[in-house]
């Protein structure tokens, strides 16, 4: 249980980059859709339901130009929590306010690209939260739904258990930098690692 959020993250991040040559390939017969790419900035927020079932919100800021990723959760009746990935593989976990924690964590890895969901497998159409969706699987990793009009993602699903479910889609909406700076104690203070774990 102990910081296994962080080892959640750092298998998100190093799955995603795994090459697409990994991918077992099919014989098509017929051309099938393939998953739009991310947006290379956009906003979402995300209903999130855990493996241990507990629900938070994610404030989810995409930015590949900027090289970061930003989730910050609303845990249900519990603390808010930054975590501030950057491509340089560091990652700032961090709670403000009285009793404010961080961890800051390398991963070694960066953040997904926007085509990470390329040469997944496509399982074919399915109703999820309402939507029609297109679902596809990358190596047994995350389930991906999107919108057949829209192409907007509406759901993905990782290997632990974790769904995530998009209740806004914003492209082109950017945090402004100020937001991601990692506040002072990130780099004093003695963690409680505790605290990040899922
Ligand atoms: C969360 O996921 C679990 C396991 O799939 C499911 O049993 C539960 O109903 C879900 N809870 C919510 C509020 O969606
Ligand atoms: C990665 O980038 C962030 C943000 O610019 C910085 O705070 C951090 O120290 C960098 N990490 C390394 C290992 O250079």
């Amino acid at each position: 249980m102990k910081a296994s959020f962080q080892a959640t993250s750092l298998l998100i991040l190093f799955f995603l980059q795994l090459p697409n040559h990994l991918i077992v390939s099919r014989r098509l017969t017929k051309p099938q859709p393939t998953p739009t790419p991310w947006p290379k900035q956009f906003h979402a927020l995300l209903y999130m339901n855990l493996s241990s079932t507990h629900l938070q919100l994610s404030d989810l800021w995409y930015d590949w130009p900027k090289g970061r990723n930003v989730n910050i959760f609303q845990k249900q009746l519990d603390v808010v929590l930054y975590d501030i990935e950057w491509n340089n593989g560091t990652s700032f976990y961090y709670t403000v306010g009285e009793d404010a924690q961080c961890s800051v964590v390398d991963f070694g890895v960066g953040i997904p690209r926007p085509d990470f969901l390329d040469g997944a497998q496509y399982l074919g159409r399915v109703v999820t939260d309402g939507f029609l969706c297109d679902l596809w699987e990358k190596i047994d990793f995350i389930w991906y739904y999107e919108d057949v009009i829209t192409k907007r993602p509406v759901r993905w699903d990782f290997f632990d258990g974790i769904s995530s479910h998009v209740m806004t889609w914003e492209v082109d909406a950017v945090l402004p930098d100020s937001v991601v700076q990692a506040p002072e104690y990130c780099f004093t203070k003695i963690v409680d690692r505790n605290l990040f774990s899922a």
